[in-house]
């Protein structure tokens, strides 16, 4: 048998795409609250444009979700019907902080989640908790400009003692920012950051970087100290890397392209910034204020494991000016002509998976985590049925390479949990349409829909994955 008998199958999904109710009981604003379903929305995630534009003529899906605040129970109990080991959600940091800076929490807040996690563990599903899943009190944006603010460290950590004590014993998996590394490419989505004009963005973008890496590794002793049972991890937007052709020059360029991104995980696992990351800032002009303390902690706090998110691999080239460009999670890559893409771009490839599991683990020797992966695609509903044979082919490939990984090259895999086991609202787009769920939502882009939930095929499919321990697939 490939997996251990106690692996983590199971799902994911984050607060700003599920809950709504975005002003129930206390909850403050937070930044994804602000980013319309419309074409700015791009722009605004990479924080080039100022809220203020924004208006009520627009619809902001993340304010409403899939209605998860009132509809957990139900969604739970459906999720344990599949047989989950484990469930990836986020807490909203300010239905426990309506403002990020707030001396004290808010207990309508504290006790949602604690009902989330007793309802989870009613089933035996473990819950996986992320901290900040895209999630910013748009309060701190406003008073602090965010993460570029040092006293950013401060209100996390007071956020992470409260919800350690709080959960010990109901939680014990937990991720500090969830894609550490999207605030290079999607700054206000991964850190609430807006430019101002004039600025050096590359400044700025590594400060919060700083910022956010040792407020994860106070948070990681905070852990430590409240309950030595919490396993706490770093987690990456991950996908290998290819060069375009053999060419050395296409082979450095594919490289750095993955130093980028691994910079921020080279800190969180070893403790230090890398060598490569400290002569990047040192040409960029980049000066990062920290103290003999701050080190201290960064070296010392290091993480337990290593989670990640796998859509597709990445292509890139150091020679090659004309190449297509194709989507992807966040990062446009070039175009890899031999494989196929989603109906958003994403290109499909499941040995890349395979390719970056080892990747991932040759250079952490940590346990690994897939937090994340699935197939963003239209579902059509046919007599009350969904026949979603493309997502079952998706993820059945991808579960194959995840095998071979652990059974043939020795990765040591903790768990899977496939992104929007429930239909929910898309980070890029914000469309609803964008779906991944083994269970259908009725909800339509504009927020139209009796919220109905519907099993569709890859629900029974995935029951049997999990039954057979990942031999029925
Ligand atoms: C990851 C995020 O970037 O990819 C999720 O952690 C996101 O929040 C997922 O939803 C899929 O991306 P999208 O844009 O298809 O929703």
């Amino acid at each position: 048998m490939a997996f251990p008998k106690n692996f983590l199958w199971g799902g994911a999904m984050a607060a700003n795409q599920c809950e709504g109710a975005f002003d129930a009981d206390g909850r403050g604003l937070s930044s994804c609250d602000l980013l319309p379903a419309a074409k700015e929305r791009f722009m605004l995630s990479k924080g080039e444009l100022p809220l203020s534009k924004m208006d009520d003529s627009y619809y902001y899906p993340a304010r409403y979700g899939i209605d998860f605040y009132y509809h957990y129970k139900e969604d739970i109990a459906l999720l344990a019907e599949m047989g989950f080991k484990c469930l990836r959600i986020s807490i909203a940091w300010t239905r426990i902080f309506p403002n990020g800076d707030d001396e004290q929490p808010n207990e309508k807040g504290l006790a949602f989640y604690e009902d989330i996690f007793k309802e989870c563990r009613k089933y035996g599903i473990e819950p996986l908790v992320t901290m900040a899943h895209f999630d910013v009190p748009v309060h701190c944006i406003e008073k602090y400009g965010s993460w570029r603010d040092h006293r950013m460290i401060d209100f996390y950590k007071r956020y992470a003692q409260t919800i350690f004590t709080r959960y010990k014993g109901l939680v014990h998996y937990w991720i500090t920012f969830n894609e550490i590394n999207m605030l290079l490419h999607l700054p206000y989505v991964g850190g609430g950051i807006i430019f101002e004009d004039g600025e050096n963005k590359d400044q700025v973008k590594y400060t919060a970087a700083h910022h956010q890496l040792i407020a994860s590794a106070w948070a990681t002793k905070i852990a430590h100290e409240i309950d030595p049972e919490n396993k706490v991890g770093c987690m990456l937007a991950a996908g290998v890397t290819y060069p375009y052709t053999c060419h050395p020059k296409d082979v450095w360029k594919a490289m750095q392209e993955d130093d980028k991104n691994y910079f921020f995980i080279d800190v969180q696992v070893r403790g230090e910034y890398p060598g490569y990351a400290k002569k990047k800032l040192e040409r960029l002009g980049i000066q990062l204020e920290t103290t003999e303390e701050e080190k201290k902690i960064l070296k010392e706090n290091t993480v337990d494991y290593v989670s990640f998110s796998y859509y597709a691999s990445r292509c890139a080239s150091g020679t090659e000016e004309n190449a297509e460009i194709t989507d992807g999670n966040a990062f446009a890559s070039l175009k890899n002509p031999y494989l196929e893409a989603s109906q958003w771009g994403w290109q499909i490839d499941p040995l890349g998976l395979r390719i970056t599991l080892n990747d991932l683990y040759d250079r952490y020797q940590k346990p690994l985590f897939i937090v994340e992966n699935g197939l963003g695609a239209k579902d059509v509903l046919e007599d009350g049925k969904i026949h979603d044979e493309y997502r079952i082919a998706y993820l059945r490939e991808h579960i194959q390479a995840m095998k071979a990984a652990v059974e043939e090259d020795g990765v040591d895999l903790i768990g899977y949990t496939s992104w929007g086991c429930i239909d929910l609202i898309s980070a890029s787009t914000g469309e609803m349409s964008k779906r991944y769920g083994y269970i259908y939502v009725d909800r339509d882009d504009a927020g139209n829909g009796s919220l109905k939930r519907i099993k569709k095929d890859s629900f029974d499919w995935y029951q049997k994955v999990i039954a057979s321990n990942g031999e029925q697939l």
